[in-house]
């Protein structure tokens, strides 16, 4: 079964390692990659001296492809200059305190330029560069052509997904309400954007020519087997993948995945400013019930600080999740992957 995404990316199977912003591991981008799959990295705040050194460690672990990926500038993040922290900061006053860190300073920046991060992600020459928040300029999408690089963009809604095809990417990433992490709106609200992923497969399918890469919820070979019924020409696993042994979640992140009932994942914005799946504990509480978040990307670096003071205490992290993490059972990534390949059509 040698399918147009397999053939477009150099891939075995065409099943998608998430990338995981702040916490993606190289030994696990690495393994879905020499499994014959297409691991992920994902770069949000990398500057370009750490996308060098992990272009590096990753062409040391694995000489298959791997996709890397970066969050485009929409244009609404506010910058240092133009956001009061105050009441924001002053509601994680207790969640500072239980990490043992000060309050911060006002940082000179809240994230690297994205010019900085896709001039290193040019010399990287990754085989994939895929993108979350927007359709990449024709400039990028051009440059990457002229390259070899192939560009998966990412779409939570029939219209974001004409959107790109017209901007050119390669293959679309359309990921449904139940995935982890971010939603990726970029028309319109991410709240007015959450079809879940059986709905929105089939209507993308029907609305563009290029491959579609089916996300959220897929977590084992019936996902897999149901995302392929739908038109789709592959996935993107998550939260299954975060659970398996090479990656760079916490003890507490992946025994709260192992954990997490259908109902168990809230969309939040309070951990980071912009809408995302994950499972409720401290941090979201208090911050919610607080009521004062910054706007994005001020609030995540807020977070931020307690967060990796807290080196990976369960109720003061981010626990990005999908509904269905709990299936699935962990272990090796090889293991995983072999667990979806076993749903893909013969
Ligand atoms: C911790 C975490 C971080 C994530 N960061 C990103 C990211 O930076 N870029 C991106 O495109 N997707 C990101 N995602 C989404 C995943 O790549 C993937 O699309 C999603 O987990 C699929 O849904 P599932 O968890 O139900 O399998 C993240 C997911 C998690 C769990």
């Amino acid at each position: 079964m040698h399918g147009t995404l397999e053939q477009m990316l150099g891939i075995d199977v065409p099943i998608v390692l998430g990338p995981f912003g702040g916490m993606s591991s190289v030994a696990l981008t690495a393994a879905v990659s020499d499994g014959g799959g297409l691991g992920s990295f994902g770069l949000y705040g990398y500057d370009g001296e750490r996308i060098r050194e992990t272009a590096a460690a990753l062409r040391a672990a694995t000489d298959r492809p791997f996709a890397l990926n970066l969050w485009l500038p929409t244009g609404d993040e506010v910058t240092p200059a133009d956001v009061d922290l105050g009441a924001a900061r002053d509601a994680l006053a207790p969640l500072y305190r239980a990490a043992g860190v000060e309050p911060p300073a006002t940082p000179a920046r809240f994230l690297p330029p994205f010019e900085e991060q896709l001039d290193a992600v040019w010399d990287a020459a990754p085989a994939v560069l895929s993108v979350v928040f927007g359709v990449p300029t024709r400039g990028v999408v051009d440059e990457a052509h002229r390259r070899g690089i192939r560009v998966i963009g990412t779409a939570t809604s029939v219209a974001e997904a004409r959107a790109l095809e017209a901007g050119g990417v390669d293959a679309i990433v359309a990921s449904g309400a139940e995935a982890a992490g971010h939603r990726v709106t970029f028309l319109g609200q991410a709240e007015r954007s959450l079809v879940g992923t059986f709905a929105l497969i089939p209507q993308v399918v029907d609305a563009v020519g290029v491959p579609v890469i089916a996300a959220g919820g897929v977590a084992d070979r019936r996902g897999v087997a149901a995302a392929f019924a739908l038109g789709a020409s592959g996935v993107q696993v998550g939260s299954a993948f975060l659970r398996s042994r090479q990656s760079a979640a916490s003890a507490g992140h992946r025994a709260a995945l192992a954990d997490s009932a259908d109902t168990g994942t809230v969309l939040t914005r309070a951990m980071s400013g912009r809408l995302a799946r994950g499972i409720p504990n401290r941090a979201v509480r208090e911050i919610e019930a607080a009521d004062a978040i910054a706007p994005f990307p001020a609030q995540n670096w807020l977070t931020g600080v307690f967060r990796a003071a807290a080196a990976g205490d369960a109720e003061l992290s981010s626990l990005w999740a999908g509904q269905a993490s709990a299936l699935g059972s962990g272990g090796d990534a090889a293991g995983v992957l072999s667990e979806l390949v076993a749903g893909l059509p013969r």
